[in-house]
């Protein structure tokens, strides 16, 4: 896989692909495999329904996914194919709706390891200050670590290793699988994720590993070589593979009546051109 060998140091990686031209599907399907995301610059403003429509048809995405943690009735709020990410003093969701950082995860808490391939957060408006989006490639730490501590690569295959938790308060549910597993293609694919929600079997896999693994990944993600932090734009969508890339956000600041607001949409399938 050729996301294993990127850098994120190469300024090409961050340089937005322009919808409007004809190829663009293209070179955003070519830029997931390079490096697991792609920067898109939509043409006119527009509803960002519309513009999240008109991309995800034109990278054959299918429908949205809706995630298994909002198929409840206590959480049906959030259960829209588009979700708004910006700050509202009367919303519980904790990471939607506050301006905090938020540390490394993948989307879909509940859902299987591999289950959401593709996110795409389209920006409405940026943040006053700060807000960046922040992605891991801890695909491409896992197969480094896999080649200087197997044992500890094998902990992080344990189906018993991480579980995570829902920190919305009106439910209590939570699943048990994998930091990193191999997709039926002979893919790697992650579920790494170091936050809140996040509760760790130290006894999963060979002695010690997956305190060494997570130490490891730990590191790696402030190597800029695997982490990048990007500030999009009013009009431009970050596409990435959920099952390749860990992502997080600085802490922002809105100025009064005028807040960071991002849209994000989820698919079960990634990005294809008929050609
Ligand atoms: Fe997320």
């Amino acid at each position: 896989m050729q996301q294993l060998h990127a850098d994120f140091r190469d300024p090409r990686c961050a340089r937005p692909v322009d919808f409007t031209e004809h190829d663009a599907p293209n070179q955003v399907v070519h830029n997931l495999e390079e490096r697991g995301f792609a920067v898109v610059t939509m043409a006119e403003p527009g509803p960002p329904d519309a513009k999240l429509a008109s991309l995800s048809a034109a990278l054959r995405l299918g429908n949205p996914y809706i995630p298994a943690l909002y198929r409840y009735a206590e959480t049906k709020d959030y259960s829209a194919s588009y979700s708004d990410i910006r700050s509202d003093t009367n919303d519980r969701h904790p990471g939607f709706n506050t301006t905090a950082g938020q540390a490394w995860h993948v989307d879909g808490l509940l859902d299987e390891i591999g289950d959401i391939r593709t996110t795409i957060l389209y920006c409405v408006r940026a943040a006053h200050r700060g807000g960046n989006t922040l992605l891991f490639n801890s695909l491409a730490a896992f197969a480094e670590l896999r080649e200087r501590d197997p044992a500890a690569a094998e902990a992080l295959l344990s189906p018993e290793a991480l579980n995570r938790r829902s920190t919305i308060p009106a439910i209590d549910v939570n699943a048990t699988g994998p930091v990193f597993s191999v997709d039926e293609e002979g893919d790697l694919i992650t579920r790494y994720t170091d936050n809140e929600t996040c509760t760790w079997n130290f006894s999963a896999g060979p002695p010690g590993g997956l305190h060494r693994g997570l130490a490891f990944l730990r590191a790696a993600s402030d190597n800029p070589r695997y982490r990048l932090a990007m500030r999009l734009t009013p009009g431009q969508a970050l596409v990435f593979r959920n099952d390749r890339l860990s992502h997080g956000r600085q802490p922002y600041e809105d100025k009064p009546n005028s807040r960071r607001h991002l849209v994000r949409a989820l698919y079960a399938n990634v990005p294809t051109t008929p050609n």
